[in-house]
């Protein structure tokens, strides 16, 4: 037996502790199928935690967070705490958590299904074979930066600043070549090097350390130029990485390649091997309590995070195959029926995907 792995379950709101529910069940099953132990302790956070202890992010909570070895997040957030003061957000929470824990990139991976290439507006011959990873930096540059206004003699002005320190691009960069070494080792580092000075250090910083992936083909794409090309030719992509703004962006166009919110995972990474995996859906009060969601954005976090955190790659890929056997066997959810086929509740979808889990 491996040694024990601890996870930090948020279950959250909405949706949230639906999704989980259908993640550990599968978590248990690899554990039974790969002889893996994991031991899962439950926390609150956002409007729940709000509720109940007067806080979006209780000291432990972050307790539990920090001496687990990966979190599982839901989603958090809704209606009833939408006007409340800012400490009293479910997304201050949020950042906060992500804060806390030192998490400074951001991994989202976008897998066009086969079977699902019709989900998109894309036409299927463009998405055919797409499955990239956008790297994100999480917590630098212009969202980070000093802003402020002030009066000038042509009115009010407005100013944010961006900032990069060698130390930040670095730490992401090698991020993002370690990932492209485990895949198909091909980079796009993608900034705005022809205007921008952060973008020059970005560029140069990143060219510096791939002198330790030679491996890795690299290339240097403008940010205009890869929100075309993602359209354009999103098959040719393997990993892309780039700054806070630009990837918050290009994150959300490669998201919408695959059609639904319901399928998309992601990671929150940090020094080493920690990581906060969660779906990239929100909490989605309008389906809430319902059993309607689509659990597979929280099940295929879940793999990342046997193949990030925790090394178990084989394991990982068993849940991707799970999840790959039971699209192409019909079986959907109501955000992936497009009114063709009857659709699956959140746990008849959860417990397919279970069946199909093997080594
Ligand atoms: P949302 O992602 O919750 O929902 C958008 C639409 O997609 C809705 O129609 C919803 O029903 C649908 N949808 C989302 N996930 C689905 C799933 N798994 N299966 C089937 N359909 C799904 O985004 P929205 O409505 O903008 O936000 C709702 C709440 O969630 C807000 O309070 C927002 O702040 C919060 N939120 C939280 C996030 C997080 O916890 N990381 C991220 C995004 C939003
Ligand atoms: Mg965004």
């Amino acid at each position: 037996m491996a040694e024990t792995k601890k996870i930090a379950v948020i279950a959250g709101d909405g949706i949230g502790p639906e999704v989980v529910a259908e993640a550990e069940k599968v978590l248990q099953k690899v554990g039974e199928v790969f002889g893996y132990s994991f031991e899962t302790e439950h926390a609150l956070f956002g409007g729940i935690a709000i509720d109940e202890k007067g806080t979006p992010l209780p000291a432990e909570t972050l307790e539990v967070c920090k001496r687990a070895d990966a979190v599982l997040l839901g989603a958090v957030g809704g209606p009833k705490w939408d006007n409340n003061s800012k400490e009293l957000r479910p997304e201050t929470g949020l950042l906060g958590i992500r804060k806390e824990l030192g998490l400074f990139s951001n991994l989202r991976p976008a897998v066009v299904f086969d079977c699902l290439k019709d989900a998109s507006t894309l036409k299927p011959e463009v998405l055919e074979g797409t499955d990239l990873m956008v790297v994100r930096e999480l917590t630098g540059g212009i969202y980070f930066g000093e802003k402020f206004r002030r009066e000038t003699e042509y009115g009010e002005e407005a100013v944010d600043t961006c900032a990069y320190n060698v130390t930040e691009v670095e730490r992401i960069a090698r991020q993002a070549f370690d990932i492209a070494m485990k895949r198909r080792k091909k980079l796009a580092s993608v900034d705005k090097a022809n205007v921008l000075e952060t973008s020059r250090l970005w560029r140069e910083t990143v060219i510096r350390v791939s002198a330790d992936y030679p491996e890795v083909e690299l290339e240097h794409v403008l940010v205009d130029n890869c929100a075309m090309q993602l359209l354009r030719r999103p098959s040719s992509f393997d990993v892309i990485v780039t700054e806070n703004m630009f990837g918050d962006i290009l994150s959300d166009e490669a998201a919408m390649l695959t059609g639904s919110i319901g399928m998309l995972a992601s990671a929150s990474l940090g020094e080493g091997s920690y990581g906060l995996y969660e779906p990239v859906h929100g909490s989605a009060p309008d389906i809430a309590g319902q059993g309607l969601a689509n659990p597979i954005a929280t099940i295929l976090s879940t793999a990342l995070m046997l193949r990030i955190s925790f090394g178990y790659g084989e394991a990982a890929d068993a849940i991707e195959r799970a999840v790959a056997e039971v699209l192409d066997a019909g079986h959907r959810t109501s955000d992936i029926a497009a009114g063709r086929v009857e659709a699956l509740s959140t746990k008849q979808m959860g417990e397919l995907i279970l069946k199909a889990i093997r080594k």
